[in-house]
């Protein structure tokens, strides 16, 4: 399998490729040159199943007409426009189209350029909106273990996975953890929503106990929880959570970076559990991955807070350059219509009981120690190899490449989550291929 070298540059060394092992992947390249529907071309020619839409986020599946159409055209009408001070009709039109798409009372939207920004607002946005109210010892934030809220000081102050912590300070102080619902054991093999664990919100009662309630402004989790393996969240986790926060004040933020825009078969994890946070961080299939933008979703309460005073001045200090620019505008309004109209979330929806059987059939593949699903998302935990933890599903990835599916591992575990525009025959090569991998696998 040579490369194609008119595909790949002569010089890998100046680019240090973010989350990679950037050694091994230049003596060995993984070139992706192309992509349409369900498919990325390799720069040796070959196709390979994108069983992870890109990084969570090409919803629904590559070189998208219209998105790509929009984008084109938004490019020669209006490049740029300031964000500060100044506006154009595609990003009011884009919050508009996205509030109408969220779940009731998420009324206003602030604009960001990724997922790790959103979260970065986000939490502003509820320490803020404390002060506003005279609340203004409330700083506290409450993240969970094992949680990724992306990779900026705020995010993995938050977040929950050691690597992405460990060798980067002291982080931002004040913040507390809940504990991850993870029960191996109780729950394995679960399909959908584990049985046990509900029992694990009410450690928020305890961090409370301990803080005092009126030290405390958030808690942020993902409903579910995807780049640490795929946890779901334990049934009556997610509702015991919200009554917490709602009787002690505290504001509850939905990280849907990855649950949003139908990965779950819904529009968003709170549609799907029916639970409301008082923000919500997207970004990713906001434009189908296409162009960088994210987006947080307020409350009428939470954002009303906030104007306030004299009508000249600036009522919240944040915002990006790119908030909300016209181009990644246009790219999020032909992504919500592409949604809307070729109805992929319904889609995700009534694909997920075949997802479910066809991931549940790799119970007795080699190495399989869980298997955790939901929507069109799943992960298959594989039983670490002594002493070299990672490396069994790092060595199942690259098989995996070699023999066509794109999957993602994290730790040990195999995660996927196919452009909601997949078929039946598109999640028979997923598993047929990742058992051949597996029984393959030392
Ligand atoms: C839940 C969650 N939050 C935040 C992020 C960070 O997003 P980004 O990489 O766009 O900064 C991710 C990325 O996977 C995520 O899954």
């Amino acid at each position: 399998m040579a490369l194609d070298r008119k595909n790949v540059p002569n010089d890998l060394s100046a680019f240090w490729m973010p989350f990679t092992a950037n050694r091994q992947f230049k003596k060995d390249p993984r070139m992706l040159v192309s992509a349409d529907g369900m498919f990325y071309k390799t720069a040796d020619g070959r196709d390979v199943l994108d069983g992870t839409a890109g990084l969570w986020c090409c919803n629904a599946g590559h070189n998208q007409p219209r998105i790509v159409e929009a984008i084109r055209q938004q490019a020669g009408e209006l490049d740029y426009a300031p964000a500060f001070q100044m506006g154009h009709p595609k990003a009011f039109e884009l919050a508009s189209a996205l509030r109408d798409m969220a779940p009731k009372g998420m009324d206003h939207v602030f604009f960001t350029n990724s997922g790790s920004e959103s979260v970065e607002t986000a939490l502003k946005i509820a320490i803020a909106y404390h002060r506003a109210r005279g609340e203004g010892s409330r700083t506290r934030l409450i993240g969970r273990e094992r949680g990724y809220h992306g990779v900026n000081f705020g995010g993995i102050s938050v977040g929950g996975i050691v690597t992405n912590r460990k060798v980067f300070g002291s982080l931002l102080t004040g913040v507390d953890h809940l504990p991850h619902t993870h029960l191996p054991g109780e729950n394995t093999f679960t399909k959908g929503q584990p049985e046990h664990g509900a029992h694990l919100a009410d450690e928020l009662e305890r961090i409370v106990a301990l803080h005092g309630a009126e030290t405390i402004a958030a808690v942020i989790v993902e409903p579910m929880a995807g780049s640490t393996g795929v946890l779901l969240p334990p049934k009556g986790y997610l509702e015991r959570l919200r009554e917490l926060c709602t009787k002690h004040g505290i504001i509850l933020i939905f990280d849907e970076v990855i649950t949003g825009f139908g990965r779950l078969g819904s529009a968003f994890a709170a549609d799907h559990f029916n639970v409301l946070p008082d923000l919500m961080t997207t970004a990713k299939g906001l434009t189908n991955g296409v162009i960088p933008m994210g987006a947080v979703l307020a409350t009428g309460e939470i954002h009303d807070a906030f104007m306030q005073g004299p009508e000249h001045l600036i009522e919240l200090f944040h915002g990006y350059t790119y908030s909300g620019n016209p181009i990644s505008s246009a790219a999020g309004l032909a992504t919500l219509e592409t949604y809307r109209e070729e109805g992929l979330f319904e889609r995700a929806a009534a694909m997920a009981p075949y997802w479910e059987e066809a991931l549940h059939s790799l119970k007795d593949a080699r190495h399989v120690v869980d298997i955790r699903n939901m929507g069109l998302i799943g992960a298959i935990e594989l039983e670490p190899i002594a002493g070299e933890p990672t490396k069994r599903a790092f060595t199942a990835f690259l098989k995996a490449y070699e023999k066509g599916i794109l999957i993602r591992t994290t730790g040990d575990i195999i995660a996927m989550s196919p452009p909601l525009i997949i078929e039946k025959e598109h999640i028979d090569q997923l598993v047929g291929t990742l058992r051949e991998v597996l029984e393959a696998l030392d």
